[in-house]
C-alpha cells in the first residue's frame, strides 16, 4: 500500500498541532516518525487510522481517498502508545479478536481463524503463551501479543505508536530486531513512532523528523546525522555544541578551531553558527588555541573532556577512551570537528530548540 499525505493540517482549539504535513510512503516501506514529545506524531497516526480528522489536506492510500472512509473500512493494524490487551481473554483470543468480530459475511471460519492465530504465535515466538492471560505476561510479551493482534487482520497499513515505550533498553533492542524480521516477512507498509533516535535509525528504511507539527527532514540515518536540514534537527540529533564562526569560502573559521575535515558549504562569507556533537570532535595539542582542558572524566568506554575558554564558554568533547590521546589538564587543545553543520545566523532562533509545544493554558478573558 502506498500512502500519500498532502498539506495535512490539524488544530485543537487555537493550538496548531499539524502545520502542513507532506509525506509519501512506498508500498512495504518501514518509516519511523521521530520527534520530541508534543510534535504531533500520535495525532498524525490517529488521522491515518481514522480515529481523528484533519482540518484540511489529503490522505490517499493506494489511490483511494481515505478521508471519506470510516476507520472500520481502512484495515489498519494499530498498536497504541498506551496499549491494553483485553484482560479477560487469553493470548489466543486477544490475537483472534479482530477476525472474530468481523461481520458474519466477511468472517473467516473458526478453523481458518485458529490456523491464522497459530501462524502468528509462531511468528511472534510465543506459542507457549497461547493460553495465558495478559496479567500473566511480561511487558515485552504483552507488546508481542499486541502486535499479533494488529497483524491478525492482515492490515493494509500497520501503525505503531511507541510500541516499546515502557520497556527497558535491553528488551527494546531485542524487540526492535524482531520487529524488523516480522516486517520483512509480512511486508506491511508500516509507520513507526518513536522519540528514540537509535530505535528510529535501527529499524527504519527512512526516518521522518518532526518538530512542532512540521516535517523538518526526511532521510537515512547518515543523511540526518551528517546533513541536518535545520538547527532544530541538529540539536535534536545531539549537536549541543554551538559555536559562532566566520565562514570564508564555505569553511568555518574561529580561533582554536580546525574545521578542515568538514565539507565546504555553499554559503555566503560572514558570521554563522557551527553545530557539533560532542562525540564528533577530536582534540589536538595546540599552544595557540584558546581552548584549555578544564576537566576530564571516564565512564570506562568514553572520556568526557570539558574544554574551556577564557570567556567561560565550555565545550564538552566525548572521546573513545582506547583511542583518545593522553590529555593533560590545563593544556591548550584545538577543536577538530569530524562532522558538523553550519547555519546562517539569521536562520537560527531560540524557538528552533527541540522542546514540546507549550502546554495550552485555559484562556482567561
Ligand atoms: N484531543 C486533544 N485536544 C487538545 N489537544 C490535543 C489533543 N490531542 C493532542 N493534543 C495536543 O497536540 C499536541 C501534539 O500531541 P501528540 O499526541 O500528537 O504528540 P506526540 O508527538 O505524539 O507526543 P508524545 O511523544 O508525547 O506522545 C500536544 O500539544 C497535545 O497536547
Ligand atoms: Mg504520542
Amino acid at each position: 500500500m502506498t500512502i500519500a499525505i498532502s498539506s495535512l493540517t490539524k488544530s485543537f482549539g487555537p493550538t496548531a498541532v499539524l502545520r502542513g504535513i507532506d509525506l509519501s510512503i512506498n508500498d512495504g516501506e518501514l518509516v519511523a516518525l521521530l520527534g520530541p514529545s508534543g510534535s504531533g506524531k500520535t495525532t498524525l497516526l490517529k488521522i491515518i487510522a481514522g480515529l481523528d480528522w484533519p482540518d484540511a489536506g489529503g490522505l490517499v492510500v493506494n489511490g483511494q481517498n481515505w478521508l471519506d472512509l470510516p476507520a472500520q473500512k481502512r484495515r489498519i493494524g494499530f498498536v497504541f502508545q498506551h496499549y491494553a490487551l483485553f484482560p479477560h481473554m487469553t493470548v489466543r483470543d486477544n490475537i483472534a479478536f479482530g477476525l472474530s468480530v468481523r461481520p458474519r459475511a466477511e468472517r473467516p471460519g473458526k478453523s481458518v481463524i485458529a490456523a491464522k492465530v497459530t501462524e502468528l504465535l509462531a511468528l511472534l515466538q510465543i506459542p507457549h503463551l497461547a493460553d495465558r492471560y495478559p496479567t500473566q505476561l511480561s511487558g515485552g510479551q504483552r507488546q508481542r501479543v499486541a502486535l499479533g493482534r494488529a497483524l491478525a487482520i492482515e492490515p493494509a497499513v500497520l501503525l505503531l505508536d511507541e510500541p516499546f515505550g515502557a520497556l527497558d533498553a535491553a528488551i527494546r533492542r531485542d524487540l526492535r530486531r524482531w520487529l524488523r524480521e516480522v516486517h520483512q516477512q509480512t511486508g506491511s507498509t508500516t509507520l513507526f513512532v518513536t522519540h528514540d533516535q537509535e530505535e528510529a535509525f535501527e529499524l527504519a528504511d527512512r526516518v521522518v523528523v518532526m518538530g512542532e507539527g512540521r516535517i523538518e527532514q526526511i532521510g537515512s540515518a547518515d543523511q540526518i546525522h551528517d546533513r541536518p536540514a535545520s538547527p532544530f534537527v541538529a540539536r535534536f540529533m545531539g549537536a549541543v555544541v554551538e559555536l559562532p564562526v566566520t565562514l570564508r569560502a564555505g569553511r568555518a573559521e574561529a580561533a582554536g578551531l580546525d574545521a578542515r575535515a568538514l565539507e565546504r558549504r555553499a554559503m555566503a562569507d560572514g558570521p554563522a553558527q557551527l553545530f557539533l556533537r560532542p562525540d564528533a570532535i577530536a582534540l589536538e595539542a595546540d599552544p595557540a588555541s584558546p581552548w584549555v582542558l578544564a576537566h576530564k572524566s571516564s565512564n570506562g568506554a568514553m572520556i568526557r573532556a570539558s574544554m574551556r575558554r577564557a570567556d567561560g564558554t565550555e565545550v564538552p568533547v566525548d572521546l573513545l577512551r582506547h583511542s583518545a590521546p593522553d590529555l593533560t589538564l590545563g593544556t591548550a587543545y584545538r577543536l577538530r570537528p569530524l562532522t558538523g553543520a553550519v547555519f546562517a545566523l539569521d536562520g537560527i532562533a531560540q524557538s528552533d530548540a527541540p522542546r514540546p509545544l507549550p502546554i495550552l493554558k485555559e484562556k482567561r478573558q
